[in-house]
């Protein structure tokens, strides 16, 4: 797919919350197969203190960020994502862009066929398809000893992200974050929820905007039809609670089996079998993950990197986003009417991503 680069020179557009993140993540898993190349912020502070955290060099322009480097960090906020990987491909640099992909499915589209078109290996920054929790939680749903999977519930809540740990007020503004809660932040849950339960075929939801920002909903109830049978809601709410950062719980009801998770990464991961019941969180949750699946801790920065260096696709792709923005548009239709039901394009497991 690409060309073999080592070191991997790494670009960063955007030098915010998400992209110091992805940084210190490189450091820690991939520091000699990565070098720090430049960094570009309209807001030179943040460019600043990115550089000297890292040892990125502070560039005047995107131009001089893309001409730089091999590979390149898209992490800015949502409305500049289309125009930075059409640039970054334009050049055959790999790029890894932040999920959303982008404020619409159109434009989301047009993004995995621009890299598919160009060549280049791409990567979304939908990371909790890596994480050990939800890959456990995933192996022990399809378990047979679990039967069918019969319902779902997700919940996911966190403060409106304005304020806090947020420095930034991007995610109040419709132009360039798009929409609220669902788009910004449940992408993943739905996501999540094909990954882990399978293909949805119809949604059905209503939304509220309780802060008063016109297009930044801030609680959404979602119902899902599985193409399985199995039904599922999703409850996706930014409220003002400081204590609460971003915290997901998911309970699976199996025809056999009840399991429950919650924290993104390390659990608890909780299971009730007949005749077997257990809890599993951290270093524990880890070892079962590698004793029964195998799971393979990967650090999904390091990832991309080591695909660049290697030049072979990296995971998840554009496709992958594609399709989760194909859910969060069908949620948002079905808002807009009311809370009519509406129809999911079905793909294959595979092209739905949780093959
Ligand atoms: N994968 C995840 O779990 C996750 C978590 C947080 C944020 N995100 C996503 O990452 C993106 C950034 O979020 P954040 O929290 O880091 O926001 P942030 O406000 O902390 O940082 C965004 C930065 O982008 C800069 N910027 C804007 N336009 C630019 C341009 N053309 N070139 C270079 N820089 C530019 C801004 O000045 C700002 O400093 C968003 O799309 C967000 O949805 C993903």
């Amino acid at each position: 797919m690409g060309r073999r680069v080592t070191p991997v020179r790494v670009g960063w557009l955007g030098a915010g919350l998400i992209a110091t993140f992805h940084s210190k993540m490189l450091r820690h898993d991939v520091r000699d197969l990565a070098s720090w190349a430049g960094v570009y912020d309209p807001d030179r502070s943040r460019a600043e203190a990115f550089a000297a955290a890292s040892g990125a060099t502070v560039c005047d322009s995107e131009e001089e960020v893309l001409d730089g480097c091999d590979a390149v960090f898209v992490c800015t906020w949502t409305s500049e994502h289309r125009r930075l990987v059409e640039a970054a491909a334009e050049r055959g640099l790999p790029v890894f862009c932040e999920k959303p992909l982008a404020t619409n499915l159109d434009d989301a589209r047009s993004m995995a066929r621009t890299v598919r078109d160009a060549g280049v290996i791409n990567q979304v920054g939908l990371i909790l398809r890596r994480s050990p929790a939800f890959t456990l939680l995933r192996h022990l749903v399809h378990e047979e000893a679990s039967g069918r999977t019969m319902a779902v519930v997700f919940r996911d809540d966190q403060y409106m992200p304005v304020q806090g740990a947020y420095a930034s007020t991007w995610r109040g503004e419709v132009d360039k974050a798009g929409a609220g809660t669902l788009l910004e932040h449940s992408i993943h849950d739905l996501d999540l929820l094909e990954w882990v339960v399978g293909p949805v075929e119809r949604v059905a939801a209503v939304a509220r905007e309780f802060h008063g920002v016109a297009g930044i909903e801030d609680a959404v109830v979602t119902t899902l039809e599985f193409v399985s049978g199995a039904v599922g809601t999703l409850v996706s709410v930014w409220h003002d609670v400081l204590e609460r950062p971003s915290l997901r719980r998911v309970e699976v009801l199996c025809e056999r089996g009840w399991y429950c998770q919650e924290d993104d990464w390390f659990g608890p991961v909780e299971w009730i079998r007949s005749g077997d019941r257990g809890r599993v969180a951290g270093d524990d949750l880890l070892a079962k993950a590698a004793a029964e699946i195998p799971y393979e801790a990967v650090n999904p920065d390091g990832a991309f990197v080591r695909a660049v260096a290697e030049g072979r696709p990296a995971w998840p792709d554009f496709d992958v986003a594609v399709r989760a923005h194909e859910l969060v548009d069908a949620v948002y239709r079905s808002c807009a009417a009311g809370g009519a039901p509406v129809d999911v394009p079905v793909h294959s497991p595979e092209a739905a991503g949780c093959g």
